[in-house]
């Protein structure tokens, strides 16, 4: 087995990069620790039809191949007794994707009120990687201070805005990019999106027409 890495998704727009993200960790040797809130999971049937229940047949019905040495475990928010809520739990980052204003609050405040809330401060204690992909617009003073303040406190702020200079044709394309960079931070390869100077971009002018 190699790495161990925990996701969360919280109840903002944009449930595709956990998704996304889930799926491509699970494409590698993998030990993924899932949690999903009870808005996420409300999320998850409003923008793709899943209600978060049976994780293994949903993703089995999703294009990406589980790598055979890779593992899903899926804890409910409340289950405060669920390794990622200590720091003797090793784990090599942890990801709030997409990340809601208020689970980012809760994290910023150090309140560990739920799974998510716990584990991520956890995860700051021990200093073990923590990155969020936190989904509003636009930001108010208060989003803006609660990212600063977890900044400093050593978490990577990782907004769903994907660069547009290689040119994307489909939603896709832009998940990807955001999920590549967040495998980026953790150290993990992959092929999920074009790098800079890999790819002739100009190949896919992005407008349709591919010159
Ligand atoms: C359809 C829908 C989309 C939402 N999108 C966002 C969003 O993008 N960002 C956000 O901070 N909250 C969003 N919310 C509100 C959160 O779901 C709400 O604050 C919730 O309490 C977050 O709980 P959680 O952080 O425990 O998952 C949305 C709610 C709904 C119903």
């Amino acid at each position: 087995m190699g790495k161990t890495v925990i996701v969360a998704i919280s109840g903002a727009s944009g449930v595709v990069y956990g998704v996304r993200l889930v799926e491509a960790l699970l494409s590698r040797a993998v030990d993924v620790r899932l949690i999903p809130t009870r808005a996420g999971r409300q999320i998850l049937s409003h923008e793709m039809g899943f209600d978060g229940q049976d994780w293994p047949a949903f993703l089995a019905d999703r294009p990406a191949e589980s790598h055979p040495d890779s593992r899903l475990t899926v804890y409910r928010p409340d289950d405060l007794f669920a390794p990622p809520a200590s720091g003797s739990f090793c784990h090599q980052g942890m990801v709030i994707a997409p990340c809601s204003m208020k689970t980012l609050g809760a994290v910023a405040a150090g309140i560990g009120g739920n799974l998510v809330h716990r584990a991520a401060d956890v995860a700051l204690k021990e200093k073990r990687p923590l990155i969020l992909v936190p989904r509003e617009t636009p930001l108010s003073a208060i989003h803006l201070e609660n990212m600063h303040r977890l900044t400093l406190a050593g978490a990577t702020m990782l907004p769903p805005a994907p660069g547009f200079y290689f040119h994307p044709r489909q939603i896709d394309d832009l998940v990807n990019h955001i999920v590549g960079r967040v495998l980026d931070q953790l150290g993990i390869p992959h092929r999920l999106t074009p790098r800079w100077g890999q790819v002739p971009v100009s190949a896919n002018r992005g407008d349709g027409n591919v010159s």
